[in-house]
């Protein structure tokens, strides 16, 4: 099964190259390793991860499915959507034949963090978009990354709250590497900060600026057409 023909008419918002980069950092994690997907949806980037994943290494999937923070300013809780985007998690989990691949725990990050065993070697963010969230996924789950362990997010140089997250607990810090971007799904390894990581990210900034700048054309309704991601 190949990650892109598994999410064929999964709804979300990774695209095709994305889901391609994500399985081979998945496929990359040895046996008895740990993958941690905070943010699932309805399994886009999940069924990616666990077709990926190699026999022996636990794959987490953490969402509270209450239709809070679940995609462009959705950001209030509707429990009805949330319910649907479980029934729809679950049923395209099982239709991908990874059901039983995937520890669901239905909570928000926060809550989540004595539900996961450490360390983890891939982490990847997709949940709550908003600066506070954003910033506590990447500190208080982002610790938990060892050295040589990876960490991608979603959404990056993309959403004001992903973007300001990274650039203040990530960009600068130094125990995290930039190794680039597909899109808005920035890749880090946990390593000592490098000049060029530094460069890179911030050579990301004028994307980022042009990506605000779609987003206010589309909210004004100047312009139709995707979201960047
Ligand atoms: C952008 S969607 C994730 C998309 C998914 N990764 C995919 O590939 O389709 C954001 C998800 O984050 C979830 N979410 C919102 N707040 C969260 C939180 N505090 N912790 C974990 N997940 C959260 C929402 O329920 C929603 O399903």
């Amino acid at each position: 099964m190949t990650a892109t023909a598994s999410i064929e008419g999964v709804e979300g918002w990774l695209t095709d190259a994305q889901a391609a980069r994500l399985r081979e950092r998945a496929a990359a994690v040895r046996a008895g390793g740990r993958i941690v997907e905070i943010g699932s949806f309805r399994g886009r980037s999940t069924i990616v991860l666990a077709s990926a994943a190699a026999e022996g290494v636990e794959v987490v999937a953490i969402d509270p499915h209450i239709g809070s923070d679940r995609g462009p300013q959705e950001i209030a809780a509707q429990p009805a959507l949330g319910e649907s985007d479980h029934e729809r998690f679950l049923a395209n989990l099982a239709a991908a034949g990874v059901a039983d691949r995937v520890r669901h725990v239905r909570k928000p990050s926060a809550d989540a963090l004595g539900d996961v065993d450490d360390p983890i070697d891939l982490l990847w963010i997709d949940g709550a978009h908003r600066y506070g969230p954003a910033l506590d996924d990447v500190v208080r789950w982002g610790a938990r990354v060892p050295d040589g362990g990876v960490l991608a997010i979603h959404d990056a140089f993309s959403s004001v709250g992903v973007t300001l997250a990274l650039l203040r607990a990530v960009t600068l810090s130094a125990r995290w590497r930039y190794v680039g971007r597909t899109g808005s799904l920035a890749e880090y390894v946990r390593a000592p900060r490098s000049a060029a990581s530094v460069a890179r990210q911030l050579a990301a900034l004028p994307w980022f600026a042009k990506n605000l700048l779609i987003k206010v054309a589309t909210v004004l309704k100047l312009r139709r057409g995707p979201w960047p991601y």
